[in-house]
């Protein structure tokens, strides 16, 4: 699957490998200033799958969970529920297991390390699975999901949420260069259409229940966060350049990202967040 598109917050992170890496650390700061930034968000989904839920989960699975965003936001949604994360990234469900201490949760959220791409890991039967910008980045999608449908018992739920975009966060006249210059940068990296995961669904022998696109739109101003994470996502993006960018526009987005005057984005207070992320909900019959 892709794993170099815009809409992956987790390309070059390079799971692989073993260690704190720079590429992990990053990342790692990124999903947890995604997570601080879109708390609403997070929960209006929980919240949703709480609706579809048929019976009060008891056990949950987080696929591919990162530092915890899906795993904790669940494991407060649902008190009665132990989850389960797994992640390929000991240093992911390092910082996991620290959040989960901090905040009371130590008892009912555990991570498993495994890799996705080796098979099925030994888990308990669940009632609801999530994975959430994750099961694009495996190599063989369809039998993670094969697996997910066997580990749940009848009726349980399958959450798959996927970025359309990656957020934006700049007025259109930034104040400095040309107008236009972040929908410049993304039409310069151009993810193409998001992927659609119906058919991948029914294929491992779901239902789908919904497809609901959730739109993302935090006006100015905003949380001292939000400058954080525009600045660790457009030096993200800003690294996918690869020279693409002309000189007036390069100049211009490195005083956006690293500058000390009024267009840095640490200082500016026009921010605002925008992006949307698709959740299909899907059902073992
Ligand atoms: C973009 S992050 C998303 C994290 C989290 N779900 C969130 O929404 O914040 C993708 C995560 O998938 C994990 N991952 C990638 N490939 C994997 C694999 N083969 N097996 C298990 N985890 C994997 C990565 O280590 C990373 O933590």
């Amino acid at each position: 699957m892709n794993t170099t598109d815009t809409g992956d917050l987790h390309a070059h992170a390079h799971p692989h490998h073993a260690g704190d890496d720079a590429g992990t650390v990053a990342m790692a700061e990124l999903l947890e200033l995604d997570a601080e930034v879109l708390e609403g968000y997070v929960s209006e989904l929980t919240a949703w799958l709480g609706e579809l839920a048929v019976r009060e989960p008891g056990h949950i699975v987080d696929l591919g969970s990162g530092t915890g965003t899906g795993a904790i936001a669940l494991a407060q949604r649902f008190a009665q529920a132990d989850v389960t994360a797994v992640d390929l990234s000991p240093q992911m469900l390092r910082r996991l297991s620290n959040k989960a201490l901090t905040l009371g949760l130590a008892d009912r959220v555990r991570g498993v390390q495994a890799d996705l791409n080796e098979g099925w890991p030994a888990l308990d039967p669940s009632d609801l699975v999530w994975a959430a910008a994750s099961l694009h980045h495996m190599e063989d999608p369809d039998s993670v999901l094969a697996g997910a449908f066997a580990g749940l018992r009848p009726g349980g739920l399958l959450a798959v949420t996927e970025m359309d975009f990656f957020p934006r966060f700049l007025p259109d006249d930034i104040g400095v260069g040309r107008p236009g210059l972040e929908a410049r940068i993304h039409t310069l990296l151009n993810p193409g259409p998001a992927a659609d995961w119906t058919d991948h669904l029914a294929r491992a022998g779901f239902v789908l229940e919904a497809e609901r696109p959730f739109v993302v739109n935090l006006p100015a101003p905003l949380p001292a966060a939000t400058a954080r994470y525009a600045q660790v996502c457009l030096r993200k993006l800003s690294s996918h350049l690869d020279g693409r960018l002309p000189a007036d526009d390069r100049a211009a987005l490195d005083a956006v990202i690293d500058g000390d005057g009024p267009h840095g984005v640490l200082r500016r207070e026009d921010l605002t967040v925008r992006t949307t992320r698709t959740t299909w909900a899907a059902r073992r019959p």
